[in-house]
């Protein structure tokens, strides 16, 4: 809240007194503060505005607290309320915390006690929309109304999903790396009943074993060092839900009996425990490498295998379904135009041929990152070929035209690149200043960074 507007909070007191010296408090604190002597104004202030904070006396004529309360709650259900009571009238400040205040102060108010309950209430706020905003992106990014499917094979695989989605099998989905696997997974769980129960994802390359074991079933207090309390693991977690193994090609041997074991008995038990737990979630798993391979070489447990792989869907690299790409980069590009405000508002036909050329070894994830970083360096109008990453673009002849200028920045952007990101670094290998570097990223839009 420190970079907008200053936060807006009404205060409802009927004592003018009272009134004038909390509004000077709030006001001091930095606040824009709305101040009403009663419940009324206080219900037609809301119907006006939608406030941050509610700060409001209990006990005043005709409209009270509570109804101030009430309608905060529905009006303005993000707006955080704090009450204020008067001496000894504990009771009734605790009614209020049920029906959703969010802190109670006593008269005599103390300013400091005030200050210390406005600046609470502000960062629960901060943290609720900070939290939604995460969420929402989460939800955008793997939303499956976000699927782009013109190929014939990436709509067979949507039907696939629908149907799967409403049975409880397992679905072991294939890849190469950027796919599409997480999507497909997430599609599959909000095609089925279970969509509003957690979709719990675990990444079974990026633990080690022991760490991975207590993550999926839990551990009791005590059952190792740094075990402090009993934890419930992701089939837990997962209850009603889906649990999504990712990476599963990845998992140790030791690892897999225990997981074939829960998945045929459906129970689970944790570690250092004797009790077992039943298991109702639903499995999905993914993996990049050809598990095939790994039964083969022993690596991959076969039983395991065909336990996971009840529905398997495979879904081929971009480069095998090239109709995919243009539709792809067009869905990205109005995505990054709104994440980072860029002008370019289509391809250069020389950009789309280029995009529609690559081989795009690391898939579909590969595009939506040259997109994003020609978005930023392209000027206005057009992402033009140029403003590809060097790799995506063709190794024509087209150099000739290009500016100096053009050349400088692409060649500061590589090097940046192989000295990922660090701008000390690529300032030192390019031989010039870090503030001469600094200035030209800035006049490229490149995101500052330290
Ligand atoms: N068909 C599609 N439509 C829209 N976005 C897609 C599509 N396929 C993939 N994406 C996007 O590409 C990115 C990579 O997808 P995802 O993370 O699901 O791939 P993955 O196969 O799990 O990759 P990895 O093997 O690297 O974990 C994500 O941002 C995802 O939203
Ligand atoms: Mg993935």
């Amino acid at each position: 809240m420190s970079h907008s507007a200053p936060a807006s909070v009404l205060l409802a007191e009927d004592d003018g007194a009272l009134r004038t010296v909390i509004t000077l408090e709030l006001k001091r604190l930095g606040l824009a503060v709305t101040a009403v002597p009663g419940g009324k104004e206080a219900l037609a202030a809301m119907a006006a505005q939608a406030f941050d904070l509610v700060i409001t006396d209990l006990k005043m004529p005709v409209v009270d607290g509570f109804q101030v309360l009430e309608v905060a709650r529905k009006r303005i259900p993000e707006a955080q309320v704090i009450v204020v009571t008067g001496h000894g009238s504990v009771d009734s400040a605790v009614r209020a915390m049920k029906s959703g205040a969010f802190d109670y102060i006593q008269k005599p108010v103390d300013p400091e006690t005030l200050s210390m309950v406005v600046n609470k209430a502000l960062e629960r706020l901060r943290l609720l929309r900070e939290v939604e905003h995460l969420r929402a992106q989460v939800r955008g990014r793997f939303d499956p109304g976000n699927i782009v499917l013109v190929s014939n094979a990436m709509r067979r695989i949507l039907e696939l999903v629908q149907k799967v989605g409403v049975t409880d099998a397992a679905v072991l989905i294939q890849g190469e790396s950027g796919t599409g696997k997480e999507l497909v997974a997430r599609a599959v769980h909000a095609a089925g009943s279970r969509r509003n129960h957690p979709f719990v994802a675990v990444n079974c390359g990026a633990l080690p074993e022991g760490l991975l074991e207590s993550e999926l079933f839990g551990h009791a207090r005590g059952s190792f060092t740094g075990a402090v309390a009993n934890k419930r693991g992701l089939f837990e977690e997962a209850r009603d839900g889906t649990l999504f193994l990712d990476e599963i090609g990845e998992m140790t041997p030791a690892l897999q009996v225990k997981l074939l074991r829960a998945l045929q008995t459906g129970e689970i038990r944790r570690v250092g425990e004797n009790r077992t737990v039943k298991i109702n979630a639903r499995i999905l798993a993914a993996t990049n490498k050809d598990l095939k391979k790994g039964m083969a070489d022993g690596s991959f447990r076969d039983d395991l295998y065909y336990r996971l792989n009840v529905f398997p869907i495979t879904i081929p690299p971009l480069r095998e379904r090239p109709e995919d790409i243009m539709p792809l980069a067009e869905r990205f590009l109005k995505t990054a135009k709104e994440k980072h405000g860029g002008k370019a508002v289509r391809f250069s036909p020389e950009a789309a041929q280029a995009l529609c050329s690559h081989a795009w070894p690391g898939n579909v994830r590969e595009l939506e990152h040259a997109v994003e970083r020609a978005v930023i360096l392209a000027p206005e109008g057009e992402v033009r070929a140029e403003d590809l990453p060097p790799e995506v673009r063709p190794p024509s002849g087209a150099d000739s035209k290009r500016s100096l200028g053009d050349m400088e920045r692409e060649h500061i952007l590589m090097t940046l690149d192989a000295c990922a990101g660090n701008q000390v670094e690529a300032a030192k290998r390019l031989g010039i200043a870090r503030n001469t570097l600094w200035r030209k990223l800035k006049d490229y839009g490149v995101p500052a960074k330290k």
